[in-house]
């Protein structure tokens, strides 16, 4: 048992959070400019999780470039044009009390209004995706570049921490992957190349005292996809890049095959996220269907996850963790904002 509850605060490097309640990165699908830019949407969707009494905010799955987009409806990193948007997000999140962080991220062969989507090789995802092309290694090494600046931009912007998105068969993860990756250059050689990159260029960026964030799909659900072993090397080779924090999620390389199909249930990634912290004895934030809040305040009990991450349950419910924290019998009343606090 770990003593912890949903409102044991936490702390990495710099990074002090209120509570161990985490909004999962959630595409939202609602730039409407095709410019990448947040708007009011993103700015009362994020402000609103924050008032909530979320311990750590993580923006969406935001781009590197716009073909790395999974629809022009995404948001964006790849232009200065796109930070005060975003600086505007992290201040609110600041002034109601949580810290906030970014999901960098380039959709690869899933990016679907993309005319030519770029991947490691020239490998569809299916029949209804596009079919990619492989980037050339120069392509590569200037992704890599790309990665780096999308970081820079979010640390101006004054996020207080970033997740590169490695999962759920993106970018990262279809490099990692030996399905995806077949190439025979040097990030074909070593599956791991082009992800161990693009966290040194995210560190050249960021505050020595700012953890890194990695979202990786710890298995895979597809025939001949790789099992929890291979993850765990995924993730140790993260780790020594410089990943501080794991965010551990599953699947996402191409349809599940029937004998692999997970049972989506409550905690269904939990037992991937407590073996990667008992194999590397790293902290982990647990993910997927975890919006009972007895069932995640046992998670953090028994000591299977550091964090709990909400996604679904707080589109649901702005205010879930103050809700959670009052249901599991803690001083919720820390969390409610002054102006609400009749309401309770
Ligand atoms: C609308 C929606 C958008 C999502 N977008 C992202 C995303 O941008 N990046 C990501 O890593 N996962 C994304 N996910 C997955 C969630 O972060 C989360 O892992 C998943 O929903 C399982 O958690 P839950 O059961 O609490 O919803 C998305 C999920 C939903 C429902």
């Amino acid at each position: 048992m770990s003593g912890f509850t949903l409102e044991t605060p936490f702390a990495m490097k710099g990074l002090q959070l209120r509570n161990r309640t985490v909004m999962a990165p959630m595409c939202q699908y609602s730039v409407t400019e095709k410019d990448g830019i947040a708007n009011e949407w993103h700015y009362v969707h994020y402000t609103s999780r924050a008032l909530g009494g979320v311990g750590l905010v993580i923006v969406e799955m935001t781009n590197v470039e716009p073909d790395g987009r999974i629809t022009d409806q995404c948001l964006g990193l790849w232009s200065d044009d796109q930070i005060p948007a975003l600086k505007r997000i992290v201040d609110a999140a600041h002034e109601h009390g949580a810290k906030i962080g970014i999901q960098i991220a380039h959709a690869g062969r899933k990016a679907q209004d993309a005319e030519q989507p770029v991947a490691p090789s020239a490998i569809a995802f299916d029949e209804t995706y596009k079919q990619p092309r492989a980037l050339t290694t120069a392509e590569v090494k200037d992704m890599v570049k790309k990665f780096g600046e999308a970081v820079r931009r979010a640390v101006e912007a004054g996020f207080d921490t970033i997740e590169l998105h490695g999962a759920h068969g993106y970018l990262i993860h279809q490099f990692h992957s030996s399905r995806t990756n077949t190439r025979d250059d040097e990030y074909g050689q070593d599956l791991t190349l082009f992800g161990r990159e693009a966290i040194a260029e995210a560190k050249k960026h960021m505050p020595e005292d700012m953890p890194l964030l990695f979202r990786i799909s710890a298995l895979e659900y597809v025939e001949d996809g790789y099992g929890i072993d291979y993850g765990i090397e995924l993730c140790r080779a993260y780790l020594e890049a410089g990943v501080d924090l794991l965010h551990i999620s599953t699947g996402g390389e191409g349809t599940p095959a029937p004998a692999k199909r997970p049972k989506v249930e409550p905690g269904f990634q939990l037992e991937a996220a407590h073996t990667v912290k008992q194999a590397l004895g790293v902290p982990v934030i647990a993910v997927g269907m975890l919006d009972d809040p007895h069932f995640a305040a046992e998670t953090l009990a028994t000591g299977k996850t550091d964090l709990v991450a909400i996604g679904r349950g707080l589109l649901r419910d702005p205010y879930w963790a103050i809700h959670a924290i009052k249901e599991t019998g803690g001083d919720f009343r820390a969390h409610v904002p002054k102006a609400y606090i009749r309401g309770y």
